[in-house]
């Protein structure tokens, strides 16, 4: 069996070691860009993880594992320019680079070249699989029109949020784990009960996303801090800080959500400190904690040697106080 960081140095190693040979270069330069920035490659890890449950021959998947990577980076590229986002891995968005054109169509590219990649799995998996996968990244399509039209409400509630971020992150991490137990030969119930617990990791993840958008230092967290608070995401905190305020904050908020011309750094600060007086932080840390103990079940169900879970549980640890 494989340590997390002994997986995430053999799929580094495969990642970067794919050759972009086809033309024109201007289309396949961003990719090989965002791809050698790196990243956290959870997603690939997760895969490898799942599968390693009940397989040693992890290098027979490194085709899906890939797959699921470069996909994610096709959403990166998609995600920075609905967000407006010029910084991702300490260093300038693909858009900014470049242009809005070669973050769309080198985009599409990584996502058909995600497909492809994923087809690259043994026969008698490939319907599960690709049903899998296809259904995961429609769904995220659904989390991140869920996550625009957010933006211009005010009424988003908890459940909407979690469902939205269930959609636009969650399952990508779920369906990883899942694929992994899949290509492995996993029961249907073993799979079942990882994507389970994907998905209640995902939803702690993207909650410590948002979180480390607000209190995040810059410089390890490889994006610019306050991107939520200028865009008006319905992030948790926001949420929670609409429902937590009183007469005064209520308004102030308001103000805020509704201001068409404004310093941005005077948003984000008065944003913050009104998160800091309604102590919003620890409220986001405790629903962390709930999707915690919920993946924890889930991994629990898992029927595998408890001792084979370790690895899973310290990386679930680590991504729980990740500041990155
Ligand atoms: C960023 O994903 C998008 C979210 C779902 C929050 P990651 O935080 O996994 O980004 P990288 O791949 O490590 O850069
Ligand atoms: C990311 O949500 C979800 C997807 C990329 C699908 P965010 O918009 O919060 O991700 P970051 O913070 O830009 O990485
Ligand atoms: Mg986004
Ligand atoms: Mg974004
Ligand atoms: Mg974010």
């Amino acid at each position: 069996m494989f340590t997390a960081s002994q997986l995430l140095d053999k799929i580094n190693n495969h990642i970067s070691e794919i050759q972009f040979t086809r033309t024109p270069k201007g289309l396949y330069e961003p990719i090989e860009y965002i791809l050698s920035l790196g990243g956290k490659r959870i997603r690939p890890v997760l895969m490898l993880m799942g599968y390693n449950l009940y397989r040693e021959d992890i290098a027979s998947i490194y085709g899906p594992a890939t797959a699921i990577e470069v996909y994610h980076n096709h959403t990166l590229l998609h995600d920075d320019l609905m967000d407006r986002s010029d910084v991702r891995r300490g260093k300038p968005t693909v858009h900014k680079v470049w242009n809005d054109n070669t973050a769309v169509l080198s985009g599409d590219a990584m996502l058909i070249l995600a497909f492809r990649y994923m087809t690259a799995c043994p026969q008698e998996y490939l319907k599960e699989v690709m049903d899998l996968f296809s259904l995961t990244t429609l769904e995220i399509c659904e989390g991140q029109q869920l996550d625009m039209e957010f933006e211009s409400r005010c009424d988003v509630t908890e459940n909407e949020y979690i469902e939205m971020i269930r959609l636009k992150t969650a399952v990508l991490l779920a369906a990883s784990l899942k694929i992994g137990a899949i290509l492995a030969g996993a029961t249907a119930e073993d799979a079942e009960n990882l994507y389970n617990f994907g998905m209640h990791i995902g939803v702690a993840f993207q909650l410590q996303d948002d979180l480390l958008d607000v209190y995040g230092d810059p410089k390890v967290f490889g994006k610019k801090i306050g991107g939520d608070i200028l865009c008006n995401k319905k992030t948790y905190m926001l949420i929670k800080a609409l429902e937590h305020a009183d007469e005064k904050h209520q308004e102030e908020l308001n103000r805020w959500l509704n201001a068409e011309t404004f310093q941005p750094a005077e948003k984000i600060e008065a944003v913050t400190e009104i998160y800091n007086q309604l102590n919003i932080r620890n409220v986001c840390e405790n629903k962390m904690r709930e999707y915690y103990t919920l993946a924890m079940e889930s991994l629990a169900a898992v029927a595998v040697a408890e001792d084979r879970k370790k690895e899973l549980k310290n990386l679930v640890k680590l991504l729980m106080y990740r500041e990155m």
